[in-house]
């Protein structure tokens, strides 16, 4: 039988133990997973941020092999190469027809949406995101996997599904940065770093990254950075304006934390017309405060995004020819890979700031 980490209790480490998968439904696929990243938002759910019920499998930076697919699914075979999609898409709602499959209607209530195709110990298990990826094998629905080139590592490509993904597209796609912009990104974790080298492809002119631990500053710089600031300095806001052309401000501010207090410093850093981009996810109960008169006089935009505003099944294979041809730095990005046995480790590598990314590589 496969393994899975099961969070029982979300003040409890995570449980190693054997799953139970239920037979592959029509539009269902069976995937032996062979690496997931451990994104923030696997902590998040830990803290409350989703509604999301235990027990439940975390992780959903998947990458693996098909093994069997069900009656209705002609996309896949078993031996492709597959990376999850947390972000689905059914192809007929009215965002999905419109062009905005990130915001398709199966991917409300991310906390629960797949709840009865794992077991364990005679309970059912939900896979958080619809992925639930800290484990050897799972089902996924076929309209939240993506085939990959056969050819790309899958402790890489599994970065693709959620760090990745969400940095480079919230710069290409959400604030559609231009060459010769200027922007500030807050908060250098996989997020964070992604939308650096996102801004460095796009061709900005200053990409400022701003975060409290300086190995993490380095690594922005690695990644494309072109000046660093620690988050903790006074008055950050002036002193990104000051980074900027004729004083004006930066085109756009990241904010890759989560916290309305970087967006409020965000909107006084950005310059009029300029936007801030929320990436991060701050606490459900947090209410972010700006001054509407500046809104208005100013055009400035607060803009969320999720899944980069991307339509994954179109971004992830441009990612992978950025990847081929070395523009792209996935390699980079992978501080450390842990065994399944380690996935608790890794939570904890997170927590405390230690990695890039850290990739669960499964045995
Ligand atoms: N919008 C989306 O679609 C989407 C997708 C994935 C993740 N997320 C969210 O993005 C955020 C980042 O995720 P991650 O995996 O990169 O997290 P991470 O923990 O790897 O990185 C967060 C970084 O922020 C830094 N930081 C913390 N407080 C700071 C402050 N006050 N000023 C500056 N830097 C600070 C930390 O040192 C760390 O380097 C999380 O909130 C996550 O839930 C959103
Ligand atoms: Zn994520
Ligand atoms: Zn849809």
């Amino acid at each position: 039988m496969p393994r899975a980490a099961v969070v029982y209790r979300k003040d409890q480490p995570m449980k190693i133990e054997e799953i139970s998968l239920r037979p592959v439904g029509e539009h269902e696929v069976l995937v032996q997973i062979a690496a997931c990243g451990v994104c923030h938002s696997d902590l998040s759910a830990l803290n409350e941020f989703f509604a999301c019920p235990t027990p439940v499998i975390l992780g959903h930076e998947a990458a693996g092999i098909v093994q069997s697919v069900g009656s209705a699914v002609s996309a896949f075979a078993p031996g492709d190469a597959v990376l999850a999609a947390w972000s689905p898409a059914c192809g007929h709602c009215r965002f999905c027809k419109r062009g905005r499959p990130q915001l398709c209607n199966l991917a409300d209530d991310p906390g629960s949406r797949a709840n009865d195709r794992v077991s364990a110990g005679g309970q059912t298990v939900t896979q958080f995101l619809g992925v639930g990826g800290f484990c050897e094998q799972t089902i996924l629905a076929d309209n939240a996997l993506v085939k990959i080139d056969p050819t790309m590592p899958l402790d890489r490509a599994a970065l693709l599904g959620c760090a990745v993904i969400t940095g480079y597209g919230a710069v290409r796609y959400a604030a559609q940065v231009r060459a010769g912009d200027e922007v500030g990104v807050f908060g250098c974790g996989g997020i964070g770093l992604n939308i650096i080298q996102g801004a460095r492809l796009q061709g900005a002119s200053l990409i400022v990254a701003i975060d409290l631990d300086d190995t993490k500053l380095e690594m922005a710089r690695r990644i494309g950075a072109t000046h660093t600031l620690r988050g903790d300095a006074p008055d950050l806001h002036k002193t990104l304006r000051g980074m900027t052309r004729e004083r004006a401000g930066l085109d756009f501010a990241f904010d890759a934390v989560g916290s309305v207090e970087i967006a409020r410093v965000g909107f006084l850093a950005i310059a009029k017309g300029g936007e801030v981009i929320l990436v991060g996810l701050a606490h459900q109960k947090d209410k972010l405060s700006i001054s509407q008169i500046a809104a208005v006089t100013q055009e400035k935009v607060v803009r969320g995004t999720t899944n980069g505003s991307t339509d994954t099944w179109k971004t992830v294979p441009e990612l992978i020819r950025l990847y081929q041809d070395h523009k792209l730095m996935l390699d980079e990005l992978v501080s450390r890979t842990y065994a399944l046995d380690d996935v608790n480790q890794a939570m904890d590598d997170l927590r405390s700031g230690r990695n890039a990314r850290g990739v669960v590589v499964m045995g």
